[in-house]
């Protein structure tokens, strides 16, 4: 069984994000979704809000093999280890996404070199969008309903400081 784990923050999910979920599903037998627990960032969303959030969008989508959503701290070599996966599953948008993802990339190869990282070049459609983007936009009051699903354009709406 062919397993991947698709790593990010996720803070929140984005159309660009489901579109690598939807085409990484037709790859492998199994997605797993984990969002990074990071102590060092300031995230918008809480870990479990990133989580209810994903499976919300997922639960609208079939995806024809199982999807999961999962958080993890710490490296995620140490994550995939522990789950016996050897399968990273990153998109890619743009040249400037390159640098970042061949850093992490090589890291963990170096870190566990039975892990493969594979890339899936993010629709045109979406090249543009990221999180960061929506949370700005969100945050002036402008419309981000083509960029992420519904339910995550109200709880933006609902952190008081993005409405
Ligand atoms: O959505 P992001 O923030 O670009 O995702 C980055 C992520 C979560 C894939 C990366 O930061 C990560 O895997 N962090 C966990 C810590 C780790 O394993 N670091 C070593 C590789 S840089």
């Amino acid at each position: 069984m062919k397993v991947a784990v698709y790593p990010g923050s996720f803070d929140p999910i984005t159309y660009g994000h489901l579109d690598i979920l939807k085409r990484g599903a037709k790859i492998f037998d199994k997605v797993i979704v984990a969002v990074l627990i990071n102590s060092a960032k300031q995230p918008l969303f809480s870990v479990e809000e990133r989580k209810q959030m994903i499976t919300e969008a997922i639960s609208q989508t079939e995806y024809g093999v199982p999807v999961e959503v999962d958080s993890f701290e710490g490296l995620l070599v140490d994550y995939l280890r522990d789950k016996d996966i050897h399968v990273i599953l990153r998109g890619l948008r743009a040249i400037s996404d390159f640098e970042y993802e061949l850093q992490i990339a090589s890291i963990n190869r170096k870190l566990a070199n039975d892990v493969e990282t594979i890339f899936l070049m993010t629709n045109n459609m979406h090249s543009f969008i990221s999180s960061g983007s929506v949370k700005e936009i969100a945050k002036y009051g402008g419309d981000v309903t083509d960029l992420v699903p519904s339910h995550v354009v109200t709880a933006l709406r609902e952190k008081a400081d993005y409405v």
